[in-house]
């Protein structure tokens, strides 16, 4: 078991009716800039739930953040930010709304060029405080330091983090769930899945109650995952994912722990290339890395096996095939493709991910660093 420090200081406030403790979680002196995506909020009521909570704040709003947030529209956003004096930024929307809130936030009174947060060559100072509305339970952003930003005309998607940009509070209320479209519901279970997995199919160095929190929460996306993506009114099942897509990627789960954020760093490249939806990059890498990685990852994927599909008999290398298996048949059963292939992806796609890779510092990866760019193309061959 590693070391560790633990420290996280977001609110949750969960369940139905939620949205309207707002006001007692915004604060009152502060411009705010209420910040949205591509409008769906304005269909499902929860703007109009925001804005009756918070009658008589100063608010501006800035809404059209992307699917996958467009570094230009954050840049926008960060300037009216600094004109405007805003004080306190509101995110409400999916994990890309979140994302790019907290880049705003991270950038908006940084006086050099806002790409040097991406790139690694400067880390923010100061930023905006911000609290969300969480409208699609998937990336966790909601109660981590995490944002992953875009820029299409450089085909590139980048990862950034600073614990200046954790949300202050983050409202959880199942009921905004009920208009996702099915696509969104499958992409949120394979997102959270793949976040568990991430932090828990690496060496097995006896990080027990890690490993508990995390079997526990993949078979609670096991049997309800499924539910979730049917039964759109079904509040006790979206609250339950809703809550597990946050534990998933809060960090508790990763502690005294390897993490293995492969199939996250392939995804990106993924979707920056294709455009293709987050959780389905990962629902195409992940069973390439189990599959190339089986040697290292051993001893995790057979208590994977055991734990979480109940796959006990017959020789461990048999058991492993079984649960490579299982784990891709569990994220078509839900209704994701995960073949490039069936995407119309016949180029060379595994050389241009690992070249892409390569080109910008992402190689090695793995939890021991050593999946170079030959596993790279292996991983991505076998998932043609
Ligand atoms: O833009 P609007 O109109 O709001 O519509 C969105 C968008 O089209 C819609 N939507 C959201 N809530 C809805 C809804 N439609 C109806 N009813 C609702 N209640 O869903 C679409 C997708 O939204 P998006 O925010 O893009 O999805 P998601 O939450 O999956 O976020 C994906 C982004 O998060 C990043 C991904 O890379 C991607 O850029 N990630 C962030 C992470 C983090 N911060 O820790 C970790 C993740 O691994 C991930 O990388
Ligand atoms: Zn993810």
């Amino acid at each position: 078991m590693r070391n560790f420090e633990f420290y996280n200081p977001v609110k949750i406030v969960f369940g139905e009716g939620s949205i309207a403790k707002l006001k007692s979680l915004v604060p009152r002196d502060k411009k705010v800039m209420l910040t949205y995506g591509g409008g769906s909020i304005k269909k499902n009521g929860v703007y109009d739930q925001v804005k009756d909570a918070l009658s008589g704040y100063r608010i501006i709003e800035f809404g059209g953040i992307e699917a996958n947030p467009e570094y230009e529209t954050l840049r926008k956003a960060a300037e009216i930010c600094r004109k405007e004096k805003v004080g306190f930024l509101l995110a409400v929307g999916g994990g890309s709304v979140l994302d790019g809130t907290k880049f705003i936030a991270a950038i908006a009174n940084y006086a050099g060029e806002a790409w040097d947060f991406l790139d690694g060559k400067a880390r923010p100072s100061v930023a905006i405080p911000l609290g969300s509305v969480m409208t699609l339970p998937a990336t966790g952003s909601e109660m981590n330091a995490n944002a992953v930003v875009s820029r299409r005309e450089m085909k590139e998607k980048r990862p950034f983090n600073s614990p200046l940009v954790l949300p202050q509070f983050a409202i959880l209320d199942p009921e905004t769930t009920k208009t996702l479209p099915e696509s969104q519901r499958i992409n949120g279970v394979i997102d959270t899945y793949v976040h568990i997995m991430e932090q828990y199919l690496t060496t097995d160095g006896g990080a027990w109650v890690s490993d508990n929190l995390s079997e526990g929460l993949l078979r609670v996306l096991v049997e309800h995952g499924k539910a979730y993506v049917e039964k759109p009114d079904d509040m006790t099942v979206a609250g339950n994912i809703m809550w597990a897509s946050t534990m998933a990627l809060n960090g508790i789960i990763r502690l005294g722990a390897d993490s293995d954020w492969s199939t996250h760093a392939i995804g990106h490249i993924l979707t920056a290339f294709y455009g293709l939806d987050h959780a389905i990059t990962l629902a195409i890498v992940l069973p390439g890395v189990m599959q190339v990685m089986r040697t290292n990852k051993k001893s995790k994927l057979l208590q994977y096996a055991k734990v979480v599909w109940g796959i006990t008999d017959g020789p461990e290398e048999e058991r492993i095939d079984k649960v490579i298996h299982k784990t891709e048949e569990f994220f078509r059963m839900l209704g994701a493709k995960t073949k490039l292939s069936e995407f119309g992806i016949t180029e060379d796609t595994p050389t241009l991910v690992a070249d892409k890779m390569q080109s910008i510092g992402l190689l090695p990866c793995g939890e021991h660093r050593d999946m170079d760019y030959d596993i790279v193309k292996e991983i991505l061959s076998l998932r043609k």
